[in-house]
């Protein structure tokens, strides 16, 4: 296992702590680590809405604390469940921007008990920066974050 797995295995399997408190310091570890990590966040669905509402997250502050379903690269990924990397979201129409200074976003969902019901977020100020090992992290995570939830 992967150095940072195993860090963020630490924060998973913390007993008595809220999920809220996991997942603000998952934020914070990633934000850490990685230097193309610029704004670090999660979204969860709003019970039966369809629309997103924004959770924990390590970044500037946004606008963006409610996305509808299809909106922006988030609201995408709550309609087609798979993982969204835009590599320059300059090349994005339907792309809701948080800071001028953000390059290219990966979005990956989190399921639990095969329903999307969240997905972690990343910006960063460089252009495409994401490598296949932080997808594949990222999608682990994910899958060991439904867990807690
Ligand atoms: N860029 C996202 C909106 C969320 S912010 O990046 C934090 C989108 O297009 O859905």
């Amino acid at each position: 296992m992967s150095e940072i797995k195993k860090r963020l295995s630490v924060i998973l399997e913390s007993p008595n702590q809220k999920a809220e408190d996991q997942l603000r310091k998952i934020c914070h570890l990633l934000d850490q680590e990685k230097d193309y990590f610029n704004w670090t966040g999660f979204y969860f669905r709003n019970g039966d809405k369809e629309e997103l509402v924004i959770g924990p997250y390590v970044g500037a502050k946004t606008d963006h604390t409610v996305i509808p379903f299809g909106k922006g690269i988030c609201g995408q990924v709550a309609v087609s469940n798979e993982t969204f990397v835009v590599p320059d979201v300059s090349l994005q129409d339907n792309y809701l921007s948080c800071s001028i200074d953000t390059k290219s976003e990966i979005v990956v969902p989190i399921f639990k008990d095969g329903k999307n019901i969240g997905q972690i977020d990343i910006d960063s100020h460089k252009t495409d920066p994401f490598t296949k090992e932080d997808r594949e992290m990222l999608e682990w995570l994910c899958g060991e974050v439904a867990k807690i939830l």
